[in-house]
Parts: structure tokens; C-alpha cells; sequence
């Protein structure tokens, strides 16, 4: 069941952002986020009571951007990576967006390929994007 992130799911996302991603967003900042920024959308997958994945999308005017995807690593390749990025394209349309953006580390083989079954594709290269690690990004557009 995908459902809207609450207060209550901070501890178990962080945990799963902390695992998935060297820089994660603190827990502070991500409830922060939460309670106040209305251009973000945050969502769970949510399987027996217990929360699994989530994604974070900012929606502006008629373009997304995806900050965050990520599944718990217990739970992935079971299909709930693609059910989390189908919710997000399919409310994007209903939405009316026009264009959803994402960076991606090029390492990151997992989930280009994701992106590209949803027809994403690679706009550009942001070199050295991730800093702390030195790696680059892809640049990637899907336009609805
Ligand atoms: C990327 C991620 C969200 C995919 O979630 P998932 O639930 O495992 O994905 P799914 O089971 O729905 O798989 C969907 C597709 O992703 C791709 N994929 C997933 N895991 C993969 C792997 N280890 N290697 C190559 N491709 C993979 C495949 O194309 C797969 O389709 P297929 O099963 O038809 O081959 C997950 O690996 C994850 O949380 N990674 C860590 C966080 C992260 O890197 N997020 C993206 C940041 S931009």
C-alpha cells in the first residue's frame, strides 16, 4: 500500500536513507520538510504495517524533480522500487506535469535502470556531482 509519510515514519525512513545514500537528509531536516514544505511530496510503501520504501518529489508549477527514491535493501527487487515511481508518474499526469527531472549517480546501475523502463532519458553530465564520493551524475528527463 502506497500512503502519505507521516511524523511517525521518520525513524524508519531515515533508516532507510541512511543505509541507501552516503549523504542522507538528517531525520531533523526531513521532518522539517515534512511539516512545512508544501512544494514536497513524500510518500511510503508500506507492506503488513511496515514501511519499506518512499520517495521525496518536489512539484513546481508543471515540473517535478525527484529527490529521493529508495527501497529498503531487505525488500528490493520485488518490484516496489517501479510500484513507488509508478505512483509518482501517475499523480505527476494527473497533476498535469509536463516534465520530471532527476540526478543519479553514474555508478548507480540499480536506478538508471529503473528510470530508463520508465522512459526516462539521459539529458546531461554533472561532473563530480557527489562531492564527498567524487562521483558524476546523469541528468535524467522524462516528459509526460
Ligand atoms: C533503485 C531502487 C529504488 C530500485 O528499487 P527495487 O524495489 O529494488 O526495484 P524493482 O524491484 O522495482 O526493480 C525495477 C527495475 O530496476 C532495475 N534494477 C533494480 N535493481 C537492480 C540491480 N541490482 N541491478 C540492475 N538493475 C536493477 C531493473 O531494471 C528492474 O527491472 P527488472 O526487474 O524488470 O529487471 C533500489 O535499488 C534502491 O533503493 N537503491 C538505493 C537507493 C537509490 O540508489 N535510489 C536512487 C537514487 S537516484
Amino acid at each position: 500500500m502506497i500512503r502519505k509519510m507521516q511524523i511517525s515514519d521518520a525513524d524508519v525512513v531515515y533508516d532507510i536513507e541512511n543505509k541507501a545514500f552516503f549523504e542522507p537528509w538528517s531525520k531533523k531536516h526531513l521532518i522539517k520538510e515534512l511539516e512545512s514544505n508544501s512544494f514536497l511530496r513524500h510518500f511510503v510503501e508500506e507492506i503488513e504495517g511496515k514501511v519499506v520504501g518512499f520517495y521525496i518529489s518536489s512539484h513546481v508549477l508543471d515540473e517535478v524533480e525527484i529527490f529521493t527514491i529508495a527501497v529498503d535493501s531487505a525488500y528490493q527487487h520485488m518490484g516496489i522500487g517501479t510500484r513507488l515511481l509508478d505512483h509518482l508518474v501517475k499523480s505527476s499526469k494527473n497533476e498535469n506535469v509536463r516534465q520530471i527531472w532527476l540526478e543519479v549517480s553514474t555508478k548507480n546501475l540499480a536506478a538508471i535502470n529503473l528510470y530508463e523502463k520508465f522512459g526516462f532519458r539521459i539529458m546531461g553530465l554533472r561532473k563530480n556531482y557527489y562531492q564527498k564520493i567524487g562521483e558524476d551524475a546523469y541528468n535524467m528527463l522524462k516528459e509526460l
